[in-house]
């Protein structure tokens, strides 16, 4: 273990909100990429993680955003996704207003105790109705600031790039106001899985965020039930990277197989301890599923 020093790190932001509020293209207008047209769908199929630079009082800050899918199959994800996140930004649109999955995820966010920012998008339609937003959001403790309360609410157009630096301002304002955002990076990193997919090529790749310490290429880690050594690292524009910081997202290959997204990470010192931890840990769930399906067959044959 290195030195015992915590040092800043990025603020990591989760975007939440109802199905098709604009999430995915609110973090392209960050971003200035567009990701939303090549989903399937246009739903999204994982949380993607990136990070991007944003210049505050002169001073090059970076922010880590995790997109979150809205679909209501994902609710378990989006649960992970407020343990991972030291701020939520809250998508409304403004022509619905608060939806039966706004209301889920503030009280995510709210349950970890993570303070919300309040992006109400679509402000370009014409039955666009931010007022309205600002009114119901009241009911669940979200009061904005010109109402007297201490919620900031910015009125965005994802799709016109309206108002995107005050949202990122109103994050970093946030981040500022009181959040304790270091880690110690001189040590085996740990963190949590964010997204997986088995890559033809590549293999068994996931998207890892450190949480503290410095992910290295050749460490030995285990994700889950997952293990092995990282083989390499890309960033989130796809290039080489060989060590990753706390807050800094990156996809990982050489996984034996591939991890659940809310997966936590470690890396340990030998690539053995990583296999045998993932071992017994494959071992407990297969008792678990076991003990579960024989306790179905009892019940079956007594009822
Ligand atoms: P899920 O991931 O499926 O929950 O959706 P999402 O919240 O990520 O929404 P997404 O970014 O996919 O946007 C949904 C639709 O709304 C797309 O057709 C977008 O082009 C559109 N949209 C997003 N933002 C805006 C906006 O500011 N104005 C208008 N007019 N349309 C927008
Ligand atoms: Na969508
Ligand atoms: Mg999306």
């Amino acid at each position: 273990e290195g030195d015992d020093v915590l040092e800043i790190r990025p603020p990591v932001v989760t975007v939440m909100g109802h199905v098709d509020h604009g999430k995915t293209r609110l973090l392209d207008a960050i971003r200035n990429a567009n990701v939303v047209e090549g989903e399937a769908g246009g739903i999204t199929q994982h949380i993607g993680a990136y990070q991007v630079w944003h210049e505050h009082e002169g001073i090059e800050r970076a922010i880590t955003f995790i997109d979150t899918p809205g679909h209501e199959a994902f609710t378990a994800m989006r649960a992970r996704g407020a343990q991972v996140t030291d701020i939520a930004i809250l998508v409304v649109a403004a022509d619905d207003g608060i939806m039966p999955q706004t209301v889920e995820a503030l009280n995510h966010a709210q349950a970890a105790n993570v303070p919300i920012v309040v992006a109400v998008n679509k402000v370009d339609k014409e039955d666009a109705n931010p007022s309205k937003v600002r009114a119901q959001l009241t009911e669940y403790g979200l009061v904005a600031e010109e109402f007297g309360g201490d919620t900031m609410f910015v009125d965005v157009s994802a799709r016109n790039n309206l108002n995107i630096d005050s949202l990122i301002e109103a994050v970093l304002l946030t981040a500022d106001a009181g959040l304790d955002l270091r880690a110690n990076p001189n040590k085996e990193a740990r963190g949590i899985a964010i997204e997986a997919k088995l890559d033809k090529g590549r293999g068994a790749v996931a998207t890892v965020l450190i949480q503290s310490g410095t992910l290295r290429v050749g460490d030995p880690i285990v994700a889950g039930t997952a293990y092995g050594r990282v083989r390499a690292m890309l960033d989130e524009n796809g290039q080489v990277v060989t060590e990753a910081e706390p807050s800094r997202p990156v996809q990982v290959q050489g996984l034996s197989s591939v991890p659940r997204a809310g997966d936590t990470f470690i890396v340990t010192e030998e690539d053995r301890t990583a296999r045998q931890i993932a071992e017994k840990r494959e071992a407990v769930e297969r008792n678990a599923s076991l003990a579960k399906s024989r306790k179905r067959i009892s019940l079956e044959d007594f009822t």
